[in-house]
């Protein structure tokens, strides 16, 4: 088995009992711990307790790579493997009632960020939809048994999906994207979770996703998802604050990445 198929059985063990814990935390009631860069932006208390129980998951099975978690920062670690993790990716929709949220887990070698990583490994698994995305690097994307391919040309244009920041100040700007966006699109979906967004452009369902500052963790699993199903992904990182990514099908890429640079 190579190490990439051994680090994506791992890490989809880890999602599937780390999801199941989510799950049941939610059930019982959420409570919001704190909010983070604006009231909008909130963790939980099952974003932690989740986020560190893959960290000791990761610990017990893999003591020397590196980590790099939403709720708990980074760690460094002797081997070149770090794991980025989002325990609940789409938080406001695990508080709010909505079924669309996923763990989000990717071991990448380079580096933590998108323009130094190479991603060998992920995991996106959705608990109350009970679907688990999974690819290695050089072998493929699949949902649970099947294996994934991005879509192919649609007469009809893309559907489309993105995501609007936390900040009120920002909003302006990703209207102006959408307007550049919807000639071509559609439809268009937000759906709240960006690990999950990429997973259904893997799946074919989406043909596009876009969206401005989004963090590692948020996206790391997702993109190789995405490659891995064939399809293409684009990341800008020239503006700190505000670094774009994209992610689409073949048919729809070149003018999904021309939209949504401005
Ligand atoms: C968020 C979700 C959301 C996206 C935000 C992310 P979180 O992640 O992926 O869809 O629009 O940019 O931060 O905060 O729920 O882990």
């Amino acid at each position: 088995m190579t190490l990439e198929l051994e680090l994506r059985d791992l890490a989809v063990a880890i999602a599937r009992e780390a999801g199941e814990l989510a799950k049941r935390r939610r059930a019982e009631g959420v409570q919001i711990a704190a909010t983070k860069t604006t009231l909008a932006d909130i963790v939980t208390a099952a974003d932690r307790e989740v986020e560190d129980l893959i960290r000791a998951r990761l610990a017990a099975t893999r003591p020397n790579d590196g980590f790099l978690g939403e709720e708990s920062g980074e760690a460094q670690a002797d081997s070149d493997i770090i794991w980025v993790v989002d325990p609940i990716d789409g938080t406001v929709n695990y508080a709010k009632g909505f079924g669309q949220y996923a763990v989000s887990i990717a071991a990448v070698t380079g580096g933590v960020q998108p323009d130094a990583w190479t991603v060998l490994a992920a995991v996106v698994y959705a608990p109350e939809l009970d679907e688990c995305f999974s690819a290695a690097r050089g072998h493929g994307a699949f949902r649970d048994g099947t294996k994934l391919a991005v879509a192919g040309d649609s007469p009809a244009g893309a559907l489309v999906a993105t995501g609007f920041g936390y900040d009120p100040a920002t909003h302006d700007r990703d209207l102006a994207t959408l307007a550049r966006v919807m000639p071509f699109a559609r439809d268009l979906r937000r759906m709240g979770s960006a690990a999950l967004d990429l997973a259904n452009v893997a799946a074919g369902r989406l043909d596009v996703y876009y969206e401005r500052r989004l963090h590692p963790w948020d996206a790391a699993a997702g993109m190789l998802l995405v490659t891995e199903a064939g399809g293409e992904v684009y990341v800008d990182l020239s503006e700190e604050r505000s670094p774009l990514y994209v992610a689409a099908s073949p048919a729809f890429f070149d003018q999904a990445v021309a939209a949504t640079r401005d």
